[in-house]
């Protein structure tokens, strides 16, 4: 999966590389998301780490393909801004320390499998400090039999959580709240959502 994530940056443009994503522009700017130290979760070619600078956040930003870092560090460098970026896997995390105010994850941990989500938890839920905000941006639809047979194949994890995953995986550490989402949707993909989550005080 690394691989083909690191082959697709390097000659290409993945097709989810874009400015800014809504949901985290709208809670930034209308202040529900304050300047922190912040970590974006799977950057890609990092947009919202950049916006996150910009908008006054300390940033820090992991991605396990070594040329999405590249190409973050070259759109940061012409951006103007500070993100310090990493070469990193977030199911076995070597480069990261510390605690973070802000959680950012748009699109990185649907995509993994079982066991490398249960890793990803690990790894992650101790980076959020108590009273952290965690965004999370995930794919969200019951794989139909034959979506689940065609998943098992591809180098990809799972593609995508079904309804309630969220609320069963985090609900020990997070309080959670869906802020967005799209169900039963034509096409492909079928659905989405967005969760704001706050770390519990322990
Ligand atoms: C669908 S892309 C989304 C990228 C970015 N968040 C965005 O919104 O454009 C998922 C990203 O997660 C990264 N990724 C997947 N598994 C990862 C892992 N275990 N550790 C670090 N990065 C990972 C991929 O390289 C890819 O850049």
């Amino acid at each position: 999966m690394k691989a083909m994530y690191n082959l697709w940056y390097r000659y290409g443009t993945p097709p989810w590389v874009g400015p800014a994503r809504t949901s985290l522009v709208e809670l930034v700017s209308e202040g529900t998301l304050k300047p922190c130290r912040a970590i974006d979760l799977g950057c890609g070619e990092g947009d919202n780490a950049i916006f996150l600078a910009r908008h006054g956040f300390d940033v820090t930003a992991v991605d396990f393909a070594p040329a999405a870092i590249s190409k973050a560090k070259a759109k940061a460098a012409q951006a103007g801004v500070a993100v310090e970026f990493f070469v990193d896997d977030l199911t076995g995390l070597q480069h990261v320390a510390g605690q973070f105010g802000l959680l950012v994850d748009y699109g990185t941990f649907d995509d993994l499998s079982e066991p490398h989500r249960a890793a990803y938890i690990r790894n992650v839920v101790p980076l959020a400090e108590p009273g952290a905000k965690f965004l999370l941006w995930a794919f969200e639809w019951q794989l139909r039999p034959w979506e689940r047979a065609v998943t098992g194949v591809l180098p990809f994890g799972n593609i995508t959580l079904p309804p309630g995953y969220v609320e069963s995986t985090f609900a020990d550490h997070f309080d959670i709240q869906r802020i967005a989402g799209q169900s039963g949707l034509r096409g492909w993909p079928r659905g989405w959502a967005a969760y704001l989550m706050t770390r519990r005080i322990d």
